[in-house]
């Protein structure tokens, strides 16, 4: 539960004392009646209007994007577009960030939230979860790339879990990794000779990237989606 002024506050990104000023003038209403008292506690299942609009009182949100290429995995950037600035109005909230980060020339799956602790399960080195992606190449896969891949290849000092890597067609392949290294992928491939010419990530766990999504939009996660990222 949340009080009143802190949630009008956090949703409308106003000041705490603006957001007591709304509601001591009658325009914040609750389950449909106006409440003029700002400690009233309230939680998701409420149904709370600011100045006739509803508030989203959800604790948290999940959001899928898909990542245009030239944008960043940031919250703020002085160069470039952020994955943040693409949101529309409506879905903008404070706390929002990238859970995980694509090279800013990767395109494709990329989850939103303000959910730390969901966001730390995600990216610990110890959660494995897999990550699948579509790569291109400049070369085609030979049998010895896809045999070091699915042995844990060494990269540096590192030894990598195993990967699977599935020719598609020609020098287009998937890739799953469960891990989140620096370049990683497109390192695994420089090992070989092989420069990655496109990458795409299609998938997270067991949630796939939804093919409706154009470059650039993004929707909620379902709460079953929600619930197999957390698995
Ligand atoms: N591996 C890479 O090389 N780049 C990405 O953006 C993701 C995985």
């Amino acid at each position: 539960m949340t009080r009143l002024d802190k949630l009008v506050s956090d949703k409308l990104n106003i000041t705490r004392s603006q957001a007591k000023a709304l509601i001591k003038a009658g325009s914040v209403s609750v389950n449909g009646t106006a409440v003029l008292s700002c400690d009233f506690k309230c939680g998701d299942s409420d149904s709370v209007f600011a100045n006739g609009s509803p508030l989203d009182t959800r604790e948290y949100v999940y959001i899928m994007m898909n990542k245009p290429q030239g944008t960043v995995c940031s919250t703020d950037d002085k160069d470039c577009k952020t994955v943040i600035d693409l949101l529309p109005d409506d879905m903008r909230r404070k706390g929002l960030f990238p859970a995980g980060r694509l090279d800013k020339d990767t395109t494709g799956f990329v989850l939103i939230t303000d959910d730390g602790e969901l966001a730390h399960r995600i990216l610990s080195p110890k959660s494995h979860i897999v990550k699948t992606y579509i790569v291109t190449l400049d070369k085609p896969v030979t049998d010895e790339i896809i045999s070091d891949f699915e042995q844990g290849m060494t990269l540096g000092e590192e030894r990598l879990l195993p990967a699977k890597l599935t020719v598609m067609n020609g020098s287009t392949a998937r890739v799953e990794i469960s891990q989140g290294i620096y370049h990683q992928i497109k390192r695994m491939f420089k090992k070989h000779g092989l420069t990655v010419t496109a990458l795409r990530r299609i998938k997270m766990g067991g949630v796939f990237l939804d093919e409706n999504l154009s470059e650039g939009e993004c929707r909620y996660l379902t709460d079953s989606e929600v619930g197999e990222l957390c698995k």
